[in-house]
C-alpha cells in the first residue's frame, strides 16, 4: 500500500496505532484482563481472614500459606533462549537460502518472533546480490550481522534481525516496514534504504543497528543477536545486543508473553509505504 502523509489526524494506521495504544504487545492486555480475579482473589482473602478471626486461628498463617495462590505469575522468561529460525515453509533458515532468496532490494517482510510470541521482528539481508560488489553502495560495514561461514567467508556478513514495533509508541509491522532503494526520495547521504514507520515518521538505520535518522523516535529499534552454524549454516537467534532497549511496550524484553519455544518460522508480509519524514 502507498500514500502520501498530510498529517496524523489522517494517517490511515490510525486503527493499527490505537491497538498499539490499547494494547502494545499483549501486556496491557493480559493486565486487564487479569484484575478482576484480583479484586476477586482480595475479597476472598478478606473473607478467609474473618472467618479466622472466628475461629481463633492465626490470620498471619493463614494468609501466609494462602498467598502462594494468590500472587499472579509472571508471563516470560528467564533468559535468552536460542532459537532455531524456520523458512516460510517451515525448513530450516540456513544462510545460504537467505543469501540465494532476499537482498537488500526485497521489497516483502520477514517476520519471526522472538524471544516472546508477541515480539515481531524484522530478518533482513542487505546483500546486493552481487559477489564482486556485496554491500550497498557507501556502505562499508554492517553493524552485528552475520554472513557465511568459511575462513576467509566468501562474502561480508549482511544478514541482521531488529525488532517490527516502533520505538516511538509502539506500531507494529507492517505499518512499520522495511524500505527498499527507491522507495521514498528521501535519503540519507548514501544511505537510500531503511526501517521506516508511517505513524509518525520514525526512520531507522538498518546499517548501523537501526540507529535512529529521523524522530520522533529517540531510541534505536532492539536487535537480535544472530549466530550462524559453522557447519551447515542454520541461523539461529540467541539474544538481543547489549545495547538495545527493551522491546517498546514491555518493561523488560523477557516479560509479557510466553516464550516461542525451540522453532521460531518466517512469515511473509507486504510492507505499507508510506513516505512522511517530518522530523527530518
Ligand atoms: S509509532 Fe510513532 S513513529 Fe512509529
Amino acid at each position: 500500500m502507498t500514500g502520501t502523509f498530510d498529517g496524523a489526524a489522517s494517517c490511515p494506521w490510525t486503527g493499527l496505532r490505537g491497538e498499539a495504544f490499547d494494547f502494545p504487545v499483549g501486556q496491557i492486555r493480559r493486565v486487564a484482563a487479569v484484575e478482576p480475579e484480583v479484586d476477586e482473589t482480595k475479597r476472598n482473602l478478606l473473607k478467609l481472614a474473618a472467618v479466622a478471626g472466628v475461629l481463633g486461628v492465626g490470620v498471619g498463617g493463614v494468609v501466609g500459606g494462602t498467598l502462594q495462590y494468590v500472587q499472579p505469575p509472571t508471563i516470560g522468561l528467564s533468559s535468552y533462549p536460542t532459537v532455531q529460525l524456520l523458512d516460510v515453509d517451515g525448513t530450516p533458515l540456513t544462510v545460504d537460502k537467505v543469501e540465494a532468496e532476499y537482498s537488500y532490494l526485497t521489497g516483502d517482510l520477514l517476520l519471526f518472533n522472538y524471544p516472546l510470541r508477541n515480539e515481531p521482528n524484522f530478518l533482513l539481508n542487505l546483500y546486493t546480490g552481487s559477489a564482486g560488489s556485496p554491500l550497498p553502495p557507501g556502505v562499508s560495514s554492517i553493524l552485528n550481522a552475520i554472513g557465511p561461514p568459511g575462513s576467509p567467508p566468501p562474502l561480508p556478513p549482511t544478514i541482521v534481525a531488529f525488532s517490527a514495533i516502533c520505538q516511538h509508541l509502539g506500531c507494529p509491522a507492517p505499518a512499520i516496514s522495511y524500505y527498499p532503494p527507491g522507495t521514498c526520495p528521501k535519503t540519507f547521504g548514501s544511505l537510500t534504504f531503511y526501517i521506516h514507520c508511517s505513524c509518525h515518521g520514525s526512520t531507522y538505520d538498518v546499517t548501523n543497528g537501526a540507529s535512529n535518522l529521523t524522530g520522533p523516535a529517540v531510541l534505536p529499534l532492539p536487535q537480535v543477536v544472530l549466530e550462524a552454524d559453522p557447519t551447515t549454516g542454520i541461523i539461529s537467534a540467541k539474544g538481543m545486543t547489549p545495547s538495545s532497549p527493551p522491546v517498546k511496550g514491555h518493561l523488560n524484553t523477557l516479560q509479557g508473553d510466553y516464550g516461542v519455544g525451540s522453532t521460531s518460522e518466517l512469515a511473509k508480509e507486504s510492507p505499507v509505504i508510506l513516505c512522511s519524514f517530518p522530523s527530518s
